[in-house]
């Protein structure tokens, strides 16, 4: 899968994908991330990509021409199966949405920064939008480094055991199970006597109850399917 990213701060993005299993999915060529500096298509020398907004206000917003110019760049040499803006008035991001991710082949991903960008590209370039929470961010970035986390590890071969991610919280709508290591007691507290029984069929079973039993306390909204 290749991303490419579109971003004035690239610097933000480089450690979280350096690391670890986004690390493990580049090496291994299973993931390419690309990040590319809005920067290069400014207006002018001064680097300029953002300018104030139209009716006055607060805030100063992302203009046209950098972000098209761009776009049109790397559409030259890719066809992006979505080009998504990460912005807090986006979509709810969660696993499904990941899921669906994983499969796409080339994703461009455009960071906010300021007071967002130009709806015209919003509304001319833009397939998807993404926020990652009901809060605000100061960019895009940290919202972009999440979104590509959740699906790079569910890339075919970037986990070492590729089931492990079938079991993560939320697919199929529940939370994960509690989990357990050694020691089997530490410090008077057992570790489920089911568990060290070897049973495999009961282990599944205890593991299904524990996960329904978990989300209807802490996410009833999973199991109602209104994610
Ligand atoms: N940019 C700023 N805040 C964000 C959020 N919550 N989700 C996605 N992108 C953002």
């Amino acid at each position: 899968m290749n991303i490419h990213i579109i971003t004035v701060a690239p610097e933000l993005l480089e450690s979280p994908f350096s690391h670890s299993i986004m690390k493990r999915a580049q090496d291994k060529s299973l993931l390419n991330i690309q990040l590319h500096n809005l920067r290069k298509w400014a207006i002018n020398k001064h680097a300029q990509v953002d300018d104030y907004q139209y009716g006055g206000g607060a805030g100063m917003v992302m203009m046209c021409e950098p972000l098209a110019s761009a776009i049109d760049e790397l559409q030259q040499e890719k066809k992006f199966d979505e080009i998504i803006f990460m912005t807090p008035d986006g979509d709810a991001f969660n696993q499904h949405t990941a899921n669906q991710l994983s499969l796409k082949e080339n994703i461009l991903i455009i960071c906010g920064h300021y007071k967002g960008i130009d709806q015209r590209i919003r509304d001319t370039y833009i397939t998807k939008e993404i926020s990652i929470g009901d809060y605000v961010l100061s960019g895009g970035e940290l919202a972009a480094a999440v979104v590509v986390d959740a699906i790079g590890r569910l890339i075919p071969g970037v986990l070492n055991d590729e089931t492990s991610a079938l079991f993560d919280s939320f697919q199929d709508n529940l939370l994960a199970p509690p989990v357990y290591t050694r020691p089997a007691d530490f410090r008077g507290m057992k570790v489920p006597e089911i568990l060290l029984q070897g049973d495999q069929k009961k282990v599944e079973e205890w593991r299904y109850e524990q996960a329904l039993q978990h989300t209807k306390d802490r996410r009833p909204d999973l199991l109602k399917g209104d994610e």
